[in-house]
């Protein structure tokens, strides 16, 4: 058996607060069973719902140092779909009401997570061929690897692979600081390793010191390099380029299945959406108090609510774009500018703009299974999950030639009758609101084409079948195997 664990600060079911944990609670138990042990390791956040702690079986406990300090260290597992789950239990640093808090929590939280997490292993008997780390949270262990863990037996030819979700969040904080609370020595604070612009930066350590690179779309992997998106680290980025690679991500196509979902009002397919998709919108509309119009083009946002996803845009646009002949709904919570915005404009324009500053599972299946289009116009887009939901339940992206929306999302071409959604390429309001007419032109006086647009992208396969091949052929190739 190959032997792969997965690191990472969040993982569905058990806690979200984006992407990432779709990801690592999705990819798992698409490897093949035959040649490959895929496990993963999280926190026991205290703020994750009871009915996922009370499964947790305690496995062990240990004390760790963490350079002057004695921690405990529980471990605790729960089998999920056939996917081993470990979790690695400390109520000082797991307490508060969110898996994130202040940043300088966060920095000696996650140095803490991912030193327990590789000295859990030898105690649980669970030594892989790879650990796989995701995001800042986790780049101190590729760094810890190479450090004091080499020392022993156990660890010495454990290889590390990092995958960047989001190149923006990289857990930087003073040096002395870090030195203090990971205890590694002054050696690693240089900038041809841990430091970055002065300061200590988790995830250069584990792009610095990981045999493999990933990130989630092609183009992304290509954007990093270049000072645009490089978020500072794009000499970084340039420098390791023959170990970068890009694999788009995938959905869980179990959990997202308009046929099966559980979550909205009334069932579809490829085959009936024409007739049948139609009563979600309705039921939406009525739930949210916007008109009851079946045949308005309704255009759906489900996001974090942050300037990475192009609100920008959207709130210079916003008074012209509720000009048209449109309904609006929007799920998202973040940052408050943007929050305010939609409640002011849902006020502004009632019955057109619904406004649900919160976050529900839910609320976003009704949003994907009822919408006729899903706005994304991200400034950047590492992979973009919502783009991949809304085809898979027949509602259009209209995005931004950015990253993994590029790579998913192909433009309709209305000579060829060809492409799945609608984007545009300069990061620009009027570009985006010509885009928007441009879609709901199609909508209304070229509905045949409308509908074989959804035909096209109901039919697009983004389960992880063929990225999650991708990533096995990487560990192969990592292990010489
Ligand atoms: P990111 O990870 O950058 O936030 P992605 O598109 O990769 O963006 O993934 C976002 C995930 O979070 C999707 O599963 C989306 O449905 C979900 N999501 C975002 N905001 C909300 C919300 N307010 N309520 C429910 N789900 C949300
Ligand atoms: C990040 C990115 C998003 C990506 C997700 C999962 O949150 O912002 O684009 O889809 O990670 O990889």
């Amino acid at each position: 058996m190959k032997k792969v664990l997965f690191v990472a600060s969040e993982s569905v079911p058990f806690i979200k607060t984006g992407g990432l944990a779709d990801v690592v609670g999705s990819l798992p138990k698409c490897f093949n069973k035959e040649e490959y042990d895929v496990r993963v390791i999280l926190p026991k956040y205290i703020c994750m719902r009871e009915e996922w702690k009370n499964k947790m079986n305690y496995l062990t406990h240990f004390y760790m140092d963490l350079a002057w300090r004695s921690q405990y260290v529980g471990v605790l597992e729960v089998q999920y779909e056939g996917v081993q789950f470990y979790f690695i239990d400390n109520e000082y640093y797991f307490s508060g009401p969110t898996p994130y808090g202040n940043i300088y929590q966060d920095i000696e939280k996650f140095a803490f997570f991912s030193k327990a997490a590789l000295s859990a292993l030898p105690v649980i008997g669970f030594k892989p061929d790879i650990v796989h780390c995701h995001d800042w949270q986790t780049g101190l262990i590729p760094v810890f690897l190479k450090d004091k863990f080499q020392e022993g037996e156990f660890f010495r030819d454990i290889k590390s692979v990092i995958t960047i979700h989001n190149l923006k969040f990289q857990g930087i904080w003073d040096m002395k600081t870090v030195k203090d609370i990971t205890g590694l020595p002054a050696y690693y604070f240089t900038p041809d390793k841990l430091e970055a612009y002065g300061d200590a930066n988790y995830l250069k350590g584990g792009i610095v010191y990981a045999d493999a690179i990933t990130t989630v779309s092609e183009t992304y992997a290509e954007e990093i390099k270049t000072p645009y998106y490089g978020e500072r680290l794009d000499g970084l980025m340039r420098a390791r380029a023959n170990s970068l690679r890009g694999i788009v991500n995938g959905i869980d196509y179990d959990e997202y299945n308009p046929e099966t979902d559980a979550l909205i009002e009334n069932n579809y397919n490829a085959r009936n959406f024409r007739k049948e998709k139609i009563k979600n919108k309705r039921a939406l509309q009525r739930e949210l108090g916007l008109e009851c119009d079946e045949k308005k083009f309704m255009i759906g946002i489900v996001s974090r609510l942050t300037d990475q996803k192009g609100f920008d845009l959207i709130s210079y646009m916003m008074d012209e774009l509720c000009q048209q002949d449109i309904q609006l709904v929007v799920l998202g919570t973040g940052e408050e500018r943007y929050e305010n915005m939609f409640r002011h404009f849902a006020w502004k324009y009632q019955g057109k703009v619904s406004a649900n500053i919160y976050y529900s599972e839910a609320m976003s299946h009704k949003i994907y299974a009822s919408c006729d289009a899903f706005l994304m116009p991200s400034l950047f887009e590492p992979c973009g999950l919502s783009q991949l939901m809304s085809l898979r339940y027949g509602t259009v992206p209209i995005v931004r030639e950015t990253g993994g929306l590029k790579d998913t999302v192909q433009p309709y071409n209305e000579y060829e009758s060809t492409g799945t959604g609608f984007s545009f390429a300069n990061y620009n309001a009027h570009e985006m609101l010509y885009t928007v007419k441009y879609a709901m032109e199609v909508y209304y006086n070229k509905k045949r084409e409308w509908n074989k647009m959804i035909d096209r992208g109901m039919a697009v396969d983004f389960s992880w079948h063929t990225s999650a091949r991708k990533y096995e052929e990487m560990y192969n190739w990592l292990c010489g195997w």
